[in-house]
């Protein structure tokens, strides 16, 4: 049995991957900034399934700080075997991401915190040799597009950063996933305009949980999305800038 850390489990997409593994009996730790939404979801996950189900305040925004969080969680919860990287955000309102303090926390909460905290679990599962590392990043970060270049930046960086610890981890047996999901239904996406085959959170959540197991590298979900990036991809840059995307 295992003891995972989900970060950003109020998420809807994290709590299908919870549920999945706490139907497998693993131990979690939901970490996130709410605590009372924390212990509402940990409770509602102990009735379902029986399972040890603890919570974690943690928040990426605190990017120096998230070496010693690693450290403080483990030390309070005892050896975590898995991280999965959930937390992300998008401002509503894409002007925002011209303004300096909503660009810094764009950059904060989807790559410069994340890439802290894994840091820090990466160098304990590596003087293990056991763990495995998940990261939620996105399609977005496949192509700049000018609606919202800043967030797909960021996810594009983390994107890149997870292939190159996947590299590091091999020789140690650890292994790492890049999750890159297209639309999800969840509060990120909810009320946005112009969405098209809209995921379901849950079901996602117990696709990446069986992508784990399976040992996959990257993962596009739902995976026709890898088909669509792939044509997003190629279309040549003097059109790509003509298109209001
Ligand atoms: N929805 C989509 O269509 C879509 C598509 C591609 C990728 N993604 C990615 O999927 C992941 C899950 O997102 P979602 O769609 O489920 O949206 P969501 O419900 O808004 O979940 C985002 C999670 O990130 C957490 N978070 C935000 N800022 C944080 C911070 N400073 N410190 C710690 N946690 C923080 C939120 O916690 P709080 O409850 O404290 O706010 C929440 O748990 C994200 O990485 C997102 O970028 C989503």
């Amino acid at each position: 049995m295992t003891q995972i850390l989900i970060v950003g489990a109020t998420s809807a997409m994290a709590r299908g991957c919870a549920y999945a593994w706490a139907k497998q009996g693993q131990r979690l730790v939901l970490a996130g900034r709410d605590l009372t939404e924390l212990e509402r979801i940990a409770s509602d996950i102990r009735l379902r399934f029986a399972s040890n189900v603890q919570v974690a305040e943690l928040d990426l925004d605190n990017v120096k700080h998230l070496s010693t969080r690693w450290s403080d969680i483990e030390a309070a919860h005892g050896d975590i075997d898995g991280v999965l990287m959930a937390a992300g955000w998008m401002p509503e309102d894409n002007d925002a991401m011209r303004r300096d303090t909503p660009a810094l926390q764009v950059i904060a909460r989807n790559f410069t915190g994340p890439v802290a905290l894994l840091n820090a679990a990466a160098d304990a599962f590596e003087t293990r040799k056991n763990g495995f590392i998940v990261g939620i990043s996105s399609v977005a970060g496949d192509r700049g597009r000018q609606s919202n270049y800043l967030y797909g930046a960021a996810k594009g960086g983390f994107s890149i950063y997870l292939a190159g610890l996947r590299n590091r981890l091999f020789a140690s047996g650890v292994p790492v996933l890049t999750v890159k999901p297209g639309f999800v239904d969840t509060r990120m996406t909810w009320g946005l305009p112009g969405l098209f085959l809209v995921a379901d959170p849950m079901q996602l959540g117990e696709q990446i949980v069986q992508a784990q197991a399976a040992g996959k590298s990257t993962v596009y979900l739902p995976s026709f999305w890898r088909l669509i990036m792939l044509i997003i991809q190629h279309v040549p840059e003097f059109v790509f800038k003509r298109l209001k995307l």
